[in-house]
């Protein structure tokens, strides 16, 4: 097939504040490039920075656009990120959720529904990162392995930035979520296998001719991609008023988001944007694909791969990257990594919806079940503020809750209405 796509537009190849990439465990530093693993103990690579203090303050924040670029200063992009062509996530309703909060018994509880980004995922925060970064490198092609959320993410903004994308996800994803990724016009392509399988043919596919000078978003890009989970953190932040959740409740697949949440409240301390008072950070995942939980209850240090069988398919990460780094998080901040199964997700995304008006994907109802699974138990300490995520939009699910629908089929009459025990 012929390209299509013109060139992508150029920038001014800055990386902003980001210095280097550096390894997570030995701490080895290298160039900025598009690498993902430390050459000499294979650890995952991140971004580092030196951020000149006073650089960044509220203000400045506050006077930059409304969407993720008004944080560029804390981000490895140029700094006029916001001319070129992007999908602008970010800045989606903190949600004060009041009702939610009294029919659990919470005294302050917020929603922070992500589901209002351009595709209706958070997945448009990180590809939004990952484009900066294919620009920079001169790539014209973008890819992922994805659970779904991210193929039509990586499709919206190759087709807005005017990049090639040929996009890999497991066969058998909802409609909603293949549709979605297809109309962009990039490729789709499913493997008969679930996200491992397509994870790690990417993996050898990108050492082979046929993908090695492509940008696989959460591949070679995956430093730069990771940190746009970073600016949920700081948006929870300033939609606060400048204050860290006292509890808040991440889902997990990768286990990517929650590290670099975390990575996020850090960064915001440090640069004293924010008061430095504890928080807890809790995981959630279903239990069809649980393997950091179980970890978590096991008190091991190490994940053994899952094989998932869930219905919240865009958590259905067997061997997650990132799970090892969540445990460190969980117990340092005094939190912890919970479970629900698929009948509680159901009741979840249905509770989450009837009290707030909130139609959250499985990703959501996962963390809304953990949330009620933690009151339950006592975990979390209801006077506290807490900050429950939903990462993706429930129309992308509609099979999950396939059960809800017209009340009643009538004639259009007046008598038939009333006979129908409606009133
Ligand atoms: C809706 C949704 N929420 C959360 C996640 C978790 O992301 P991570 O892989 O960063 O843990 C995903 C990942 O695909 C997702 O699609
Ligand atoms: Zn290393």
């Amino acid at each position: 097939m012929a390209l299509t796509a013109t060139e992508p537009a150029a920038s001014t190849g800055s990386f902003g504040p980001a210095t280097a990439l550096s390894c997570r465990e030995c701490g080895q530093r290298v160039e900025l490039g598009p690498t993902f693993a430390c050459e000499f103990c294979f650890g995952p690579l991140e971004v580092a920075y030196d951020f000149t203090p006073g650089a960044v303050t509220r203000e400045s924040i506050a006077r930059g656009p409304k969407n993720i670029w008004r944080y560029a200063g804390l981000l490895p992009v140029p700094a006029d990120v916001a001319d070129l062509p992007n999908m602008n996530p970010g800045l989606t309703p903190l949600v004060r959720a009041d009702r939610l909060a009294a029919e659990l018994g919470l005294r302050s509880l917020h929603v922070k529904d992500d589901s209002a980004n351009p595709t209706h995922s958070f997945k448009d925060r990180v590809v939004a990162m990952a484009v900066e970064a294919a620009r920079t490198f001169g790539f014209r092609t973008l890819s992922c392995s994805s659970t779904g959320n991210l193929a039509g993410a990586v499709g919206a903004a190759a087709a807005r930035a005017g990049f090639e994308s040929c996009v890999f996800i497991p066969a058998g994803l909802e409609e909603g979520k293949v549709v979605m990724a297809a109309v962009y016009g990039g490729k789709v392509v499913a493997i008969d296998g679930n996200y491992d399988d397509v994870n790690r043919f990417c993996s050898e596919l990108i050492g082979d001719p046929a993908g090695e000078d492509w940008g696989f978003v959460n591949v070679n890009l995956r430093p730069y991609y990771g940190e746009g989970s970073k600016t949920l953190a700081y948006e929870i932040a300033e939609q606060l008023g400048w204050r860290l959740p006292e509890q808040i409740i991440i889902p997990i697949a990768s286990g990517s988001q929650l590290t670099k949440i975390d990575k996020g409240f850090q960064e915001l301390i440090a640069l004293g944007l924010v008061e430095d008072r504890p928080y807890r950070i809790f995981g959630a995942q279903a239990t069809g694909c649980s393997p950091v939980a179980r970890a978590w209850e096991a008190g091991h240090d190490v994940i053994q791969p899952v094989k998932p069988d869930t219905i919240a398919k865009s958590l259905a990460i067997g061997n997650p990257a990132d799970g090892p780094y969540v445990l460190d998080i969980c117990r340092r901040t005094g939190g912890s990594v919970v479970h629900v199964g698929d009948d509680a997700i159901v009741d979840s995304i249905k509770l989450l919806a009837r009290t707030e008006g909130v139609f959250a994907e499985t990703a959501g109802g996962v963390t809304t079940g953990v949330l009620r699974a933690l009151v339950a138990d006592g975990v979390l300490d209801p006077e506290a503020s807490t900050v429950v995520l939903n990462t993706g939009d429930g129309l992308k699910t509609l099979n999950a809750v396939a059960d809800s629908g017209v009340t009643a089929t009538i004639k259009p009459s007046l008598d038939a209405f009333k006979g129908a025990g409606l009133v």
